[in-house]
């Protein structure tokens, strides 16, 4: 499953902390970002906060950002196995809509109660908030 579909959820604001020697978007700021959006989408997929970043395919920074910038994160799943989401990535340019970077794929894995790999039992995208794990959160009336 692959529709390609990529929608832009979260943008960021490079700001002077975010920035390398060369005076250019760190990478390592951007990982953190990529790593931190794909987990929410992986919770939101799987219905389950025990998620974890299984693996990262080639990374490849095509171009890159200067402070100031705006910059928005896009991810889609490209495939459900037994306990895994496979999804890819890509950030752009707000303004230029350039391509920053792209991740072919990046796996997640559904952990159960004891830590191990569990079957998620999905193998379709919910573009909706059906599947969120609400008992993880009390919630106080
Ligand atoms: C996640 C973890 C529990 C998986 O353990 P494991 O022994 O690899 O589990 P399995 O072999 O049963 O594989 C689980 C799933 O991951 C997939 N998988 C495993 N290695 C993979 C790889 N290198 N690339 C892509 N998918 C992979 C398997 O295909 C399987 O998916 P499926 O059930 O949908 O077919 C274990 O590797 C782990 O704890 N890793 C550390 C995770 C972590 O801390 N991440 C945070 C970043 S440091």
């Amino acid at each position: 499953m692959n529709n390609g579909d990529i929608t832009f959820h979260t943008r960021k604001w490079v700001r002077p902390e975010d920035l390398n020697a060369n005076g250019t978007l760190f990478g390592g700021s951007l990982l953190r970002w990529i790593d931190e959006e794909a987990a929410i989408y992986a919770i939101v997929q799987l219905g389950n906060g025990m998620a974890v970043t299984k693996y990262m395919s080639e990374i490849n920074f095509v171009s890159s950002a200067v402070k100031g910038d705006l910059i928005e994160m896009g991810l889609t799943a490209t495939h459900f196995g037994r306990t895994s989401l496979t999804m890819r990535a890509e950030v752009r340019n707000m303004f230029t809509r350039k391509s920053i970077l792209t991740i072919e794929k990046i796996v997640f894995v559904n952990l159960g109660s004891d830590g191990n790999p569990a079957a998620h039992g999905y193998d379709c995208i919910t573009y909706d908030r059906d599947r969120l794990p609400m008992h993880l959160k009390e919630v106080d009336q």
